[in-house]
C-alpha cells in the first residue's frame, strides 16, 4: 500500500476550514452552527454543523475540481480499479440517470434487465431513450427474480443491433449477479458500453469471498451507492469510469443536470474517509462482515419453518454475496411484510427489505457480534410466536416484474395526458404513472405499460400485505392514472 492511500485530502482540508475562526457572510444559513435550533443540537450536536460548509476557495468545486476533491477522487479511482471517479451527492440514482444520459440520446436503444431500479427508468424519461427489456431468470420455488443470463443479452443485442448500450445489475437486492464478464464480452463485441448498476456492491473489491467488482468484470461504467454497504453518509455514492468506450465530459455534463448546485461537504468528506478505511482496512472488515453472516445464515437454517435463500450457480446466479441474507418465511404463514412489523416494533430487529415472502438483512462492517446473537433470537422468537398466527390469507403463486411495453417510450407517456380510473377498470389500458413498490423501488409499472390483470393483482396483494406502493397518484391503490 502507498502513503497516498493512507491519506484523506478532502477530509483534511475541510477539518482545518472548520476550525478556522472567522465571520460567515455566506450560505448556510446557520453559520456553522451557531444559528441551529437546539432540537437538533440535542440530537446530533453542532459539530457536525461547524464542518457544513459550502464551495469556499480551498474546498474545490464538485464540478471543476482542481483540488482536494479531485485528489480524493483519484484516490478512490485508484482503490476501486477505475480511471476516473466521481463522487455523487445525489445517491446512485444520479449516476444511473447520468449514466444514462450520456450514452443515449433521444429515440436510441438501451437493454436492460426488466427488474432495474427506478432510477433508470428516470434516466429513460429524461434522455427519450427506448428501453429494450430482458426479463430476469426467475426462481419458481422461492418466487425471486435472480438476474439475467450472458444468452438473454446476446439474443436482445442480435434482435437490436442498433442498440448503443446494456445497463446491468450487479447485484441485486439479495446479492444476486449474473456472468458479468461473459456479458462484457458480449456488449464489448457490438462496440458499445456496458453499464452497471452495482449500488449494493461498494464492498465486492475488498474480498475475494465475495463476487468481483464491475471494474473487473469489465465494466465501461459503475455507479456504487458507497452508502448502502460502506460507512459514508447517506446520499453519498461513486460514479467509476474505464477505458474510453463512454465520454468522460459527457457525464460531467450529464451529472450538472442531475445534481444539487451545493454539494454537501459533509457528504463527500464521508466518501473520502470511507475509501481510505477500505484501502487501508477493508479486507479485514470485510472478512468480519462475511464470518459474521455466515454465523447468522448457519443458525437461521436450523431454526424450523425458516429458510435461508442459498441460490446454487443457476442461469441468472453465477456469483451470490454472502453478506446479504435472505430469509424465506412463508412456513410460518405470514408475509414478509408481517414478520418485519414483529420484528421491528417487538423485538427491535429492522431489516433492510421486506418482500411477500422474504426478509432480506444487509451484514456490513458496522454490524457487530450483538447484532447477530439479536437477529437469531428474534427469528427464534418469531418462530414460537407463528404457532398463534392466523394463516394468511394471501395466495403467492404470482410472478412480478412482467410488464408488457406498448409503443409509447416512457418518455412519450411521461408527458402524455392522464385520467384517474378504478383499478378494477384499468385492465389493458396503458398506465400513466410510475408504479413502484418500496423497497425496493423496482417499478412494477411504468409509463406507457399495459396495465394487465396478473400486475393489478400483484400490486393489490402488496397493499393487502402491509408494503408501501410509491409513485401512484393514489398509493391505496383503488385508482390508477392511465394514458387518455
Ligand atoms: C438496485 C438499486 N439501484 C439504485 C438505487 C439508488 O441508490 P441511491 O439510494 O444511492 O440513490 C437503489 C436504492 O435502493 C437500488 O436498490
Amino acid at each position: 500500500m502507498t502513503k497516498d492511500f493512507l491519506e484523506t485530502p478532502l477530509l483534511d482540508i475541510l477539518s482545518q476550514s472548520a476550525h478556522r475562526k472567522h465571520a460567515a457572510f455566506y450560505a448556510p444559513g446557520h453559520k456553522q452552527g451557531k444559528g441551529i435550533s437546539h432540537k437538533i443540537r440535542d440530537l446530533i450536536g453542532q459539530q457536525v454543523f461547524q464542518a457544513d460548509l459550502p464551495e469556499l476557495p480551498e474546498l474545490d468545486n464538485l464540478f471543476a475540481s482542481v483540488g482536494a476533491i479531485a485528489a480524493a477522487q483519484e484516490l478512490a479511482a485508484q482503490t476501486f480499479g477505475a480511471t476516473k471517479t466521481w463522487f455523487l451527492i445525489n445517491g446512485s440514482t444520479s449516476g444511473i440517470i447520468a449514466a444514462i444520459l450520456a450514452t443515449c440520446g433521444m429515440g436510441e436503444k438501451i437493454i436492460l434487465p426488466r427488474n432495474i431500479h427506478q432510477s433508470a427508468i428516470a434516466g429513460l424519461i429524461l434522455s427519450g431513450a427506448i428501453p429494450i427489456f430482458i426479463n430476469p431468470e426467475y426462481d419458481p420455488q422461492e418466487e425471486l427474480a435472480y438476474n439475467v443470463t450472458p444468452a438473454a443479452v446476446k439474443q436482445a443485442l442480435e434482435q437490436h443491433p442498433d442498440t448503443k448500450a446494456v445497463m446491468m445489475l450487479h447485484p441485486t437486492y439479495q446479492g444476486i449477479c449474473s456472468d458479468l464478464k461473459a456479458i462484457a464480452d458480449i456488449t464489448h463485441s457490438y462496440q458499445i458500453p456496458l453499464l452497471v448498476d452495482e449500488a449494493h456492491g461498494a464492498h465486492f473489491t475488498f474480498h475475494a469471498d465475495l463476487p468481483p467488482s464491475a471494474m473487473s468484470l469489465g465494466a465501461d461504467l459503475t455507479v456504487q451507492s458507497t452508502h448502502k454497504t460502506l460507512s459514508s453518509m447517506t446520499q453519498s455514492s461513486m460514479l467509476h469510469l474505464q477505458g474510453n468506450r463512454v465520454c468522460s465530459q459527457r457525464i460531467s455534463k450529464a451529472l450538472q443536470l442531475v445534481q444539487s448546485t451545493s454539494p454537501s461537504y459533509l457528504l463527500l468528506a464521508s466518501l473520502d474517509a470511507a475509501r481510505q478505511q477500505m484501502a487501508t482496512e477493508g479486507k479485514e472488515l470485510m472478512n468480519q462482515a462475511i464470518a459474521l453472516a455466515n454465523q447468522a445464515r448457519h443458525k437461521i437454517a436450523e431454526i424450523p419453518k425458516l429458510s435461508v435463500l442459498n441460490p446454487q450457480i443457476q442461469p441468472g446466479c453465477h456469483y451470490c454475496d454472502p453478506t446479504r441474507l435472505t430469509i424465506n418465511v412463508s412456513q410460518l404463514g405470514i408475509t414478509g411484510f408481517e414478520a418485519d412489523e414483529i420484528l421491528h416494533e417487538q423485538l427491535n430487529v429492522t431489516c433492510e427489505l421486506p418482500l411477500l415472502k422474504h426478509l432480506t438483512f444487509i451484514i456490513s462492517l458496522g454490524n457487530t457480534q450483538e447484532d447477530i446473537q439479536q437477529l437469531i433470537a428474534a427469528c427464534e422468537t418469531l418462530t414460537s410466536l407463528a404457532l398463534s398466527f392466523q394463516l394468511s390469507a394471501l395466495s403467492y403463486r404470482i410472478k412480478p416484474y412482467q410488464g408488457q411495453l406498448s409503443a409509447i417510450t416512457p418518455r412519450q407517456a411521461y408527458f402524455m395526458s392522464t385520467e384517474t380510473v378504478q383499478i378494477e377498470q384499468a385492465g389493458d389500458r396503458l398506465c400513466g404513472e410510475l408504479i413502484c413498490p418500496y423497497p425496493p423501488g423496482i417499478p412494477v409499472l411504468m409509463p406507457g405499460e399495459v396495465i394487465t390483470s396478473e400486475v393489478v393483482n400483484y400490486l393489490k396483494q402488496i397493499v393487502a400485505a402491509g408494503g408501501t406502493i410509491t409513485g401512484c397518484n393514489d398509493p391505496r391503490l383503488r385508482t390508477i392514472q392511465t394514458l387518455k
